[in-house]
């Protein structure tokens, strides 16, 4: 062992041991939440966050916007303290699992509680056809650490885009979990093509995919799941939003892939 090694062994048992965590600690709620985020969508990780969007504000009809939560604790708590939210607008929470999006559901209850344990989250605003106004939401996390499992992700906003997966070019990496949600600020219809595929390959896609979901009446709905060279079909995003989710086994990848919307 050199003398940098164990200077640095020696100072981790020093900090892990005037840290004294208990074993097994289970991390308590925050009394309050400590961070505020007031942006339309952007990507969330503290042990507990304000979102307040437009509170005491308008919003545009048909906005969308989409936040990904990656809290550090395994229990997440959502509730909605605040809201002009109409009954043709929702704001949604949907876990991200290994193998798709789950079902979302709606947060439409004052006060009401939900709890989710996935790791990942997102929440995704929909506007009705005419404008809002804001609203405040929580959420906190609590229980053990966790490490979230997304391993990337960038929230695509502008109304239109080209994207290279991974950007450096060259093979992407094992066990991925790569989010892109897409959700332009301008409201629209934009519809995203795939220009380029090189995924690993599997008869039903079963080792490395690309999965695209098309939001639809309250849900993300999963349109397309490809692999190989498979180009798929492009896909119109009619009610303004939609996901593209990739994932990768713990062997054999390939150079990824090219799309653009517009
Ligand atoms: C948490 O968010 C901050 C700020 O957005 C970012 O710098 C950091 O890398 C994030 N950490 C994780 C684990 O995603
Ligand atoms: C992340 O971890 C949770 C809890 O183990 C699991 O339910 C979920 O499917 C995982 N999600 C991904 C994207 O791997
Ligand atoms: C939601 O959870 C919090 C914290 O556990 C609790 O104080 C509150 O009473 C719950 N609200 C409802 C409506 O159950
Ligand atoms: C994407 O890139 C291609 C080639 O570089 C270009 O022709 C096209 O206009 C770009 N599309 C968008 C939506 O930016």
């Amino acid at each position: 062992m050199n003398p940098t090694v164990s200077i640095v062994l020696v100072a981790f048992f020093f900090a892990v041991a005037t840290a004294a965590p208990q074993p097994n600690q289970e991390r308590p709620e925050d009394p309050e939440p400590v961070v505020t985020v007031t942006t339309c969508g952007g990507s969330v990780n503290a042990s507990s966050t304000s979102i307040e969007f437009q509170l005491g504000g308008s919003i545009r009809a048909d906005m969308r916007c989409i936040w990904l939560v990656q809290a550090p604790y395994f229990s997440q708590r959502f509730t909605l303290v605040a809201s002009g939210l109409q009954e043709t607008d929702g704001l949604f929470i949907t876990p991200v699992l290994w193998d798709g999006l789950g079902t979302s559901q709606k947060l439409s209850t004052l006060r009401q509680n939900l709890t989710l344990t996935s790791k990942s989250v997102l929440i995704t605003l929909i506007v009705g056809h005419a404008p809002t106004l804001g609203f405040k939401m929580v959420y906190y996390a609590s229980g053990s650490s966790v490490f979230p499992n997304i391993t990337s992700h960038a929230i695509l906003t502008t109304s239109k885009g080209n994207l290279t997966y991974p950007s450096n070019g060259g093979l992407y990496r094992i066990n991925q979990r790569v989010l892109f949600p897409i959700a332009p600020s301008v409201p629209g219809q934009p519809t995203l093509r795939f220009t380029r595929v090189d995924i690993e390959p599997g008869s039903s896609c079963q080792f490395d995919w690309t999965r695209i979901y098309n939001w639809f009446d309250g849900d993300y709905r999963q349109v397309a799941i490809f692999c190989g060279g498979t180009i798929p079909t492009s896909v119109t995003f009619q009610d303004g939003a939609g996901v593209v989710f990739f994932y990768s086994d713990s062997s054999v990848t390939g150079t990824g892939f090219d799309f653009q919307y517009e």
